[in-house]
């Protein structure tokens, strides 16, 4: 028997999470020949996570009930007959937009329309400790990682991948100068990439202690106008990342962590003459190399000094809300 939670509406988390328990899972005769039975192990949150819990917002519409979250690793126990990529015994992680992959391949890229089918919001996601899993939502895990740093890859990780190496001819190397905002999953991926590509990157922080991870994580304290920005507040924030853009660099338009403030027109592109550049994510096959990149860098992606259990994933969403997390939130399943 499985347990699990199930979103059953978008009345925000407290409400709409159920937590069930003694759920069936089928045997592996039972299973379709493109079904891939994983016993997941652990699972993290992303702030995407609080938004498809809440009132119907930018992420757009539940098909519920939906099994919610979409980064997760676990170990694969049974494969339908039509399943080639793997076999029992494999480590893996999942991957966001499986749909994406099924019907337009693992280089494709979302686009907004794609957003309403991903893992935890139109597909059952990763908070349960069993589950049928597509082919596409799965690559193979690190070899170096244990289950929750490698539990915290899937929608972070290829997005960080994306924004540093995405642009031919402007990715991210020695001597590029990166700039992330605060101390979240997004930000602290793309610093831990470009760290370990050779990248300068200096980091913001509304908290002292935060501040010390950072400097441990190998940030700078120089300023200049940076080659890359990341910016993960939108509206409000954007402004001070088109500042901080040197001549001809690019802002990553990520996210929108920030406050409600007034839609910055595309026309300060030109008064910044720079790139910027939006984008959903990374590419099932960028995640596949960022995997890579893992492991020949040998990166311990950072994670939360709390770790919770899948029962009390309400905890799990309350600290990400209240923004007391580093990097990640992490949800322990099973570790057996
Ligand atoms: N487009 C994409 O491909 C993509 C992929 C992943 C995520 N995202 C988006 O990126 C955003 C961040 O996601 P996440 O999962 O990394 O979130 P998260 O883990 O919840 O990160 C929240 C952190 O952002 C920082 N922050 C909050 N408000 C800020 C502000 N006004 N100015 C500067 N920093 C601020 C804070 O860091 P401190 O506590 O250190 O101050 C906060 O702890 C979300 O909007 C998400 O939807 C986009």
């Amino acid at each position: 028997m499985a347990r699990q939670w199930i979103l059953n509406s978008q009345d925000g988390f407290e409400t709409s999470l159920e937590y069930q328990q003694n759920v069936p899972v089928p045997s592996a005769d039972q299973l379709g020949p493109t079904d891939v039975l994983v016993k997941m192990h652990a699972a993290s949150l992303n702030y995407r996570e609080l938004v498809i819990a809440g009132p119907i917002g930018v992420n757009g519409p539940i098909t519920p009930p939906v099994v919610p979250g979409c980064d997760g690793a676990g170990i694969v126990e049974a494969v339908g007959s039509s399943i080639h990529e793997f076999r029992p015994g494999d480590r893996v992680v999942t991957v966001c937009g499986p749909k994406i992959a099924e019907s337009r391949g693992d280089d494709a890229f979302a686009t907004v329309a794609d957003v309403v089918s991903m893992m935890g919001q139109g597909i059952d996601g990763t908070l349960r400790s069993m589950g049928i899993f597509a082919e596409k939502a799965l690559v193979h895990a690190p070899r170096s990682l244990d289950w929750l740093p490698a539990a915290t890859l899937t929608c972070n990780w290829p997005t960080a991948y994306n924004a540093l190496f995405g642009l031919k001819g402007r990715e991210a190397g020695p001597g590029t100068w990166v700039l992330v905002q605060g101390t979240g999953g997004v930000s602290v991926a793309t610093l831990q990439v470009a760290v370990a590509a050779g990248a300068t990157v200096v980091a913001t922080t509304s908290s002292e202690k935060k501040a010390a991870r950072l400097r441990e994580l190998g940030v700078s304290h120089r300023g200049r106008g940076f080659d890359i920005v990341i910016d993960v507040g939108g509206n409000e924030t954007l402004p001070q990342s088109l500042a901080a853009v040197r001549v001809d660099g690019q802002v990553l338009a990520l996210g929108q962590v920030g406050g409600t403030a007034d839609n910055v027109p595309m026309y300060m592109a030109l008064l910044h003459t720079c790139i910027v550049r939006g984008f959903l994510g990374g590419n099932r096959s960028q995640l596949k190399e960022v995997i890579r990149f893992i492991d020949e860098k040998k990166i311990s992606p950072a994670v939360d000094d709390v770790v919770f259990e899948l029962a009390e994933a309400k905890d799990a969403y309350r600290r990400l809300k209240e923004k007391k997390h580093f990097a990640k939130v992490l949800i322990r399943i099973d570790q057996d």
